[in-house]
């Protein structure tokens, strides 16, 4: 068994089905459960699948309290950009959560240690995040926690560094200038409270970050690499984000002799 559970399968769509099975089986077990809700592009595909099967009758969101992971600081409340509209237009709206029990930092508070300190406080109200979903940066953080993170951090404001800039220029109309320079992230020690960790991840691009999160030494350098100290990560990863793992192979066959009964 190695410290983090990992799923290689053929395409992106697959991460999506793998980590939706964990969630439908979370919420079956346990309809009032907390799930962690990450942005980028990563999680489109689990939404998707979220949203099939709630549209199908297997899944039933509405007693589900959700916690986004980070936000960008000073966008505008109507920006479509703003990571609380994105969880609203990718997640929220295709399945059946209610807009009111979605949670996200608050980037445009005036006292902004202050939003953070409530936030932490509300994750907790709830009684934790039962489970969270991840995508990782092609650098190797997790949420916003840029490579040197404190792997002790809790809910703080951090800068973003100009690589994860020019990556989400994309949504920003290819405008570097336009990414805000700032924004407030769960902590490294925020996230690794959650009880379970679904991190996807697809494309070439991620390969590297995959196998130092996977097969490298712990290190603030990498962010992700501290799922390897967690009691329950599960890694769900492409063929193209596989391609750099050196246990390739061994996952395979671990995952393949997996008996059924123990789920993810
Ligand atoms: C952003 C988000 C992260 C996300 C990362 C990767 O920086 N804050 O939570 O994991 O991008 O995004 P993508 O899945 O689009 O590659």
């Amino acid at each position: 068994m190695v410290t983090v559970e990992v799923i290689i399968v053929p395409t992106p769509a697959e991460t999506g089905a793998v980590a939706a099975d964990a969630i439908e089986a979370l919420y079956r077990d346990r309809p009032d459960a907390v799930l962690g809700v990450a942005t980028g592009s990563s999680p489109l595909a689990i939404y998707a699948e979220l949203a099939h099967r709630v549209s199908d009758g297997r899944l039933n969101l509405t007693r589900a309290t959700a916690f986004l992971l980070d936000e960008y600081v000073g966008l505008p409340t109507e920006h479509p950009e703003r990571y609380r509209n994105v969880v609203e237009r990718d997640f929220v709206a295709r399945v059946d959560i209610p807009t009111a029990s979605v949670h996200g930092p608050d980037g445009r508070a005036d006292d902004l240690p202050a939003a953070c300190t409530a936030y932490e406080d509300a994750i907790m109200d709830a009684g934790g995040v039962d489970l969270q979903i991840l995508g990782v940066g092609t650098d190797g953080h997790i949420a916003f926690n840029e490579p040197g993170s404190s792997l002790a951090s809790r809910t703080r404001i951090k800068t973003l560094t100009s690589q994860t800039r020019r990556d989400n220029a994309r949504f920003f109309g290819d405008d570097v200038e336009a990414v805000p320079r700032h924004c407030l992230t769960q902590g490294i020690a925020t996230i690794m409270a959650a009880r379970h960790l679904v991190l996807v991840a697809s494309g070439r691009g991620k390969a590297e970050a995959v196998h130092q999160l996977v097969e490298g030494p712990i290190s603030a350098m990498w962010p992700a690499t501290i799922l390897q100290m967690h009691p329950r990560a599960t890694v769900v990863v492409d063929a193209a984000a596989a391609s750099r793992l050196a246990l390739a192979g061994y996952y395979a066959e671990t995952y393949a002799a997996k008996p059924t009964w123990q789920g993810l």
